[in-house]
């Protein structure tokens, strides 16, 4: 039975989608069985994995029409990894939802349908709290925490943990915290480095080990379609992103394979 994490945090630009796509590509490569579900209008995540998002079925048929998500999920190149594409369609969708007694559990009736064919699904989420992200809260066994290490870094934090303890409450008592990752580390900047502290102080062993440092070659991929270990392997946001599918790997006790599960040291690593 796969695990459904969802990648949620309100605030926009934070590296969702980038940490969506790329952890779903090295759990891919890692030989795990892996769904991306793109549940942001937006559709980053659909052309970030090589899609056109106006040319591809999508969520929206799932979630409004119950069409069962085998006849919209699509094979990418990265070996084992699927994705549910999204659509701006999907903007017209919470309106749609708004009225129905089930409106936070239809992506979970959909995803209930495909969870045992993969061994991880991640749901990225888009910059708000509306009732697709609750639904994919519902829907998850827990949820990763993408914070960028720039100025309020923890700005809007308090609401988003807020908004997961109503859903543990009232929606989903399953609903743990994966994590949070800490993303777009710069070496050169003081600033940084402070970030990370204050963050650890606040959330301590939340906290991932693994910092995804900012690599220009992170941000060129999704241009290429392709997620960072098809696009450059050797890169550094490459290795960032294999380093935390192997913690996440470590942390949920997973052992399938990977006998070479050693941590990829990085010189500026932290
Ligand atoms: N580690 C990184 N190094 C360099 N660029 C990055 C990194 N992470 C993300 N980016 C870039 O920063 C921008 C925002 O990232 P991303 O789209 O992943 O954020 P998001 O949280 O999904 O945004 P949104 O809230 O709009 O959905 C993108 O242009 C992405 O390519
Ligand atoms: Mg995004």
């Amino acid at each position: 039975m796969g695990k459904i994490i969802a990648i949620a945090n309100q605030k926009g630009g934070v590296g969702k989608t980038t940490t969506a796509i790329n952890l779903g590509g090295c759990f891919g490569v890692l030989e795990y069985k892996t769904l991306i579900v793109d549940a942001d209008p937006q559709a980053n995540a659909t052309s970030g994995v090589g899609l056109d998002p106006k040319n591809t079925k999508n969520i929206y048929d799932c979630l409004i029409n119950g069409t069962h998500p085998n006849d919209l999920i699509i094979h990418t190149q990265n070996p084992n990894l699927d994705i549910l594409p999204s659509h701006i369609d999907l903007v017209g969708a919470e309106m749609e939802m708004i009225d129905l007694p089930n409106r936070e559990y239809m992506l979970k009736a959909a995803l209930d349908k495909i969870k045992d064919n993969y061994d991880f699904i991640i749901i990225d989420c888009s910059p708000s709290l509306g009732l697709i992200t609750v639904n994919a809260l519902t829907a998850a066994d827990s949820v990763m925490i993408p914070v960028q290490c720039e100025y309020f870094a923890l700005e809007g934090l308090g609401k988003l943990l807020n908004t997961i303890k109503i859903i543990q409450t009232r929606l989903n008592q399953n609903l743990e915290i994966e994590g949070i990752v800490l993303t777009m580390y710069d070496t050169r900047l003081r600033l940084a480095n402070q970030v990370v502290d204050e963050v650890k102080t606040h959330f301590q062993e939340l906290v991932f080990d693994t910092v995804i440092h900012r690599n220009t070659k992170l941000g060129e991929a999704p241009s290429f379609g392709e997620t960072i270990i098809m696009h450059d392997a050797s890169s550094k946001g490459s290795i960032n992103y294999l380093n935390f599918a192997r913690e996440i790997l470590q942390k949920n006790d997973v052992t399938k394979i990977d006998n070479d599960n050693k941590k990829i040291e990085l010189d500026n690593e932290l």
